[in-house]
C-alpha cells in the first residue's frame, strides 16, 4: 500500500500552548482513519496543518509526496484545491452563494466551473431539489451535505473531516456517515475527527490524541497492531 499521509514529529505551539507535541503517524492510500481524543487535544490543529490552513512550528506533514509547510501561498492554494476535500463542523459555506454556486466555487479554484457537474454532485448528496437555495434557507444537515458535495467535486486524494456530524441531528448524521462510507468504498482516503466512539468504529483505524500527543504511538505507525 502506498503511503498518502506521513506525519513526522509534528509540533505546533500557540504562544506557550503546545497544541501538537511531537506527533508521528502514517496513513495508507484508501484508509479511513478516525482521529479521536478529548477537546483541546490537538485534533483540529493537525487537520489544519495537513490541509495547509496552518503551519507547524516543527516537524513535517507530507501529503501525497508534498511537504505542505514548504509551499508558498500560490502553492498552498493549488494544493488545497487539487488534493484536499474539507468538511468542517461549522459547514463554512459562503452565505451569499447558492448551493450550486458554493460547489462551483471549489471547481473555480481547481480549474474551470461546470454547473452540470456541480448539480450532479448535489443530486448525489440528495439535494437535487435545493440547488438554488442559499445556506440560510437550508437546514444544518442540508448545509453539511452541500459541504460534502463541495469536498468531492474535485476528486481530492484526501478528505479531511473535522467533526463532520458534530452539529447534526441523528437523521442527518446517518446521511453524512453513509456518504463517507460510500466515499471510502470508492477508495478515497479519509481522516475524520470525532469524539463519538460509535462513529470512530466505522473507520478502519483509530488514532487517539491526548494533550497534543498520540496515546498509542506504535498503533499509529503499524496498522496491524491497531
Ligand atoms: N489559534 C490558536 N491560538 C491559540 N491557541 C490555540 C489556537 N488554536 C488552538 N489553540 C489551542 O491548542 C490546543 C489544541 O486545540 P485544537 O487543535 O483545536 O483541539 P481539538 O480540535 O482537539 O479540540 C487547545 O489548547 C487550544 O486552545
Ligand atoms: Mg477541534
Amino acid at each position: 500500500m502506498a503511503t498518502l499521509v506521513q506525519v513526522e514529529n509534528l509540533r505546533k505551539e500557540f504562544g506557550n500552548v503546545r497544541a501538537l507535541d511531537g506527533v508521528s503517524f502514517r496513513v495508507d492510500a484508501g484508509e479511513w482513519i478516525a482521529i479521536m481524543g478529548p477537546s483541546g487535544s490537538g485534533k483540529t490543529t493537525l487537520i489544519n496543518i495537513l490541509g495547509g490552513l496552518d503551519t507547524p512550528t516543527a516537524g513535517q506533514a507530507i501529503v501525497d509526496g508534498t511537504d505542505v509547510a514548504r509551499l508558498d501561498e500560490a502553492g498552498l492554494t493549488r494544493f488545497r484545491a487539487e488534493k484536499i476535500g474539507f468538511i468542517f463542523q461549522q459547514f463554512h459555506l459562503v452565505p451569499y452563494l447558492t448551493a450550486v454556486e458554493n460547489v462551483m466555487l471549489a471547481q473555480y479554484f481547481h480549474s474551470t466551473t461546470d454547473e452540470k457537474e456541480a448539480q450532479q454532485a448535489l443530486e448525489r448528496v440528495g439535494l437535487g431539489d435545493r440547488i438554488e437555495h442559499l445556506p440560510s434557507q437550508l437546514s444544518g444537515g442540508e448545509q453539511q451535505r452541500v459541504a460534502v458535495a463541495r469536498a468531492l467535486i474535485n476528486h481530492p486524494k484526501l478528505i479531511l473531516a473535522d467533526e463532520p456530524t458534530g452539529n447534526l441531528d441523528e437523521a442527518n448524521e446517518e446521511i453524512v456517515l453513509s456518504l463517507l462510507r460510500e466515499l471510502h468504498a470508492e477508495g478515497h482516503t479519509i481522516l475524520m475527527v470525532t469524539h463519538a466512539p460509535p462513529i470512530g468504529r466505522l473507520a478502519d483505524r483509530r488514532i487517539e490524541f491526548a494533550h497534543g500527543r498520540l496515546v498509542r504511538p506504535a498503533a499509529a505507525l503499524k496498522p496491524e497492531l491497531a
